[in-house]
């Protein structure tokens, strides 16, 4: 099972300020060395966090597998003609919600999604569809001829959250019986969002789950796991300032 990193946190951190640190590539490379197998971002319409000069540098930089997720509009089948990236994940967006809140309905934007999964094979690059763990939405995947899809892990997770009381184990066999059905069409199989580092175990049992897309949690843990260094960094240059770099 491949491990795709969703990275839109770091530009949530530089938007807080409109700067430039902390830089989505330089997070891109960090988590490449570590091991990911892949980088995703989420260009949204409003460029709350990833903007188009990061998914720019990114296709330059990410040697494993760049994946943009991003609503079938115009303007964004423009940007991933332009850019290129190794794939597209059509996810479905609404101004103001704070993450992605489900699945895209095919069933209901059919005749987009079809046009939308055309344009994107016909420029080489390979499509997802983020959709809910639901039977009729996976076959209509199949028809619009979809290669991956990603499974929403969503549901899940909010029920694993709610411990005793949510039935995380019927939505895990919700999500692994989507999977079985989306291999036998012949669909490769990912599945991401909300997923933890408490929650993981078992969704990686599900064999035909190829890749995860993983983002908050992530970023999360790396705040806090990297903030003893960040200070006791900061602390040594107040106790031992550097030599002043001469102006000209
Ligand atoms: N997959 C999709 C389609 C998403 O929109 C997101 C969130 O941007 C993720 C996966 C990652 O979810 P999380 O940040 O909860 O790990």
């Amino acid at each position: 099972m491949r491990l795709a990193v969703n990275i839109d946190h770091i530009a949530t951190i530089r938007e807080a300020r409109k700067t430039d640190e902390p830089d989505p590539v330089a997070a891109a490379v960090i988590c490449e060395l570590a091991g990911a197998q892949g980088i995703t971002v989420h260009l949204r319409g409003d460029r709350r966090h990833i903007q188009d000069r990061d998914v720019e540098l990114l296709r330059r930089t990410v040697t494993t597998h760049l994946n943009i997720e991003m609503a079938g509009t115009t303007e964004m089948v423009r940007i991933a003609q332009t850019v290129k990236p190794d794939q597209v994940t059509l996810v479905p967006e609404r101004k103001d919600e704070v993450t992605t809140e489900g699945g895209l309905d095919v069933v209901l934007h059919s005749g987009n999604v079809e046009k939308v999964v055309g344009q994107l094979l016909d420029a080489r690059i390979d499509v997802s569809i983020f959709v809910d763990p639901d039977l009729e939405q996976i076959r209509h995947c199949h028809k619009l001829r979809a290669p991956k899809i990603e499974i929403n892990t969503g549901k899940f997770a909010d029920a694993w959250k709610s411990g005793k009381s949510g039935n995380w184990p019927a939505e895990l066999e919700k999500i692994a019986t989507a999977a079985r059905a989306a291999k036998k069409l012949g669909i490769v199989v990912l599945a991401g969002h909300g997923l933890t580092y408490r929650n993981i175990d078992a969704i990686a049992t599900v064999p035909e789950i190829e890749e995860l897309n993983i983002g908050h949690s992530i970023i999360s843990r790396a705040a806090l796991v990297g903030l003893d260094a960040a200070v006791r960094e900061m602390a040594a240059l107040m106790r031992a300032p550097r030599r002043l770099p001469t102006v000209r």
